[in-house]
């Protein structure tokens, strides 16, 4: 079976954002695939170094909204990154073959430089972040990578580095392909594409009352001043969600709203109803999932105890392929 691996940073909840670009997705694939997902803990660092208080509080969090989220610890391995110290030896074997100007010119980097101003990211580990991703994916050498399309860079260069070392080395990773989910770009409360770091993220632990008032204070289409102005629902991000929540009844909603016949506020409630049904077996199951939160543990230890195994197969190779070991 192949193997397929993906891995969240721990920086915050699940939102809908995540729910709708691969989470669902990563469920799906436990049918066919050997797969590995990972809380990317060393990765939050990268950015919250500076204030890293809430790490291991989201990794608890994160394992939570998973398993509520369908991942299924008996099918697949889910681990923490730093419980994995190979991938750190490995990121830095991968640093030697990385050429700056790869990094460079990514372009997840040059944007997160300019969206998360005030952090001082022009730090090292910030732009090799790419490198360290490449060894969280190659350390059980995965072939598919279920991705949001913003990743995608990411993965090439993991494609890269991977082809780099074969080359100098002797082919032995694979090129790792995405697994890209069929969603469309989820946005938030503002419009801007749904993120914690932007403050305008639905989250899947939010309250239906929480819910209703996000979704009530939406931005909606800027030309729509008043209840009798005809709607452009392509520009609404009220829309957009209604595009993921209201398949059968998108047209009659989109028709409703060029003609002014629909208002804002109706078309916001019904959303948000929408919403929070759709969330109310996840949430359901999450609350039973924290009454007893010791679980999180043994998960983690057993995940940890199988992917080290593989990894320090992966490890020994490596060093014998660089010449730092001949046994
Ligand atoms: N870069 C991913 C993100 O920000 C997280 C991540 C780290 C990841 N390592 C990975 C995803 C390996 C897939 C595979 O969302
Ligand atoms: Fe957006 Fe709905 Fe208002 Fe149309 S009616 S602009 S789709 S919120």
């Amino acid at each position: 079976m192949k193997r397929v691996l993906s891995g969240y940073r721990p920086t915050g909840r699940l939102h809908l954002g995540h729910w709708h670009g691969n989470l669902t997705e990563m469920v799906n694939l436990q049918k066919d695939y050997e797969c590995f997902f990972f809380v990317a803990d060393w990765h939050a660092l990268t950015t919250d170094y500076q204030s890293p208080g809430d790490i291991s509080f989201f990794t608890q969090e994160m394992i939570l909204d998973w398993l509520a989220a369908g991942l299924d610890p008996t099918r697949s391995t889910l681990y923490r990154q730093s419980d994995i110290f190979q991938v750190a030896e490995l990121a830095l074997y991968f640093g030697f073959v990385t050429p700056l100007s790869w990094l460079e010119r990514n372009p997840t980097y040059k944007e997160q430089l300019r969206e998360l101003k005030g952090r001082e990211l022009a730090t090292y580990g910030f732009v090799g972040y790419p490198v360290l991703q490449a060894a969280d994916i190659l350390i059980v050498k995965a072939e598919g990578v279920p991705i949001g399309e913003d990743q995608l860079p990411h993965l090439e260069l993991t494609r890269e580095i991977a082809r780099r070392f074969n080359y100098f080395y002797g082919d032995f990773f694979p090129e790792p392909q995405a697994i890209l989910s069929k969603a469309k770009r989820v946005p938030g409360t503002d419009g801007r594409k749904m993120s914690k770091s932007y403050d305008n993220a639905i989250f899947l632990t939010d309250q239906p009352n929480e819910i209703r008032s996000k979704v009530g204070l939406m931005v909606t289409d800027p030309a729509r001043i008043r209840r009798t102005d005809p709607g452009h629902p392509e520009v609404c991000s009220v829309f957009s969600l209604h595009r993921l929540y209201s398949e059968s009844g998108l047209s009659i909603i989109e028709e409703e709203c060029q003609k002014a016949s629909r208002g804002c506020v109706e078309c916001k409630k019904e959303l948000a109803e929408r919403i929070v049904s759709s969330l109310a077996e996840f949430q359901e199951k999450r609350k039973q999932l924290e009454k007893k939160p010791e679980i999180v543990q043994a998960i983690l230890s057993e995940g940890a105890k199988k992917v080290q195994e593989i990894a320090d197969n992966i490890i020994s190779t490596v060093r014998q392929r660089l010449h730092l070991r001949n046994d």
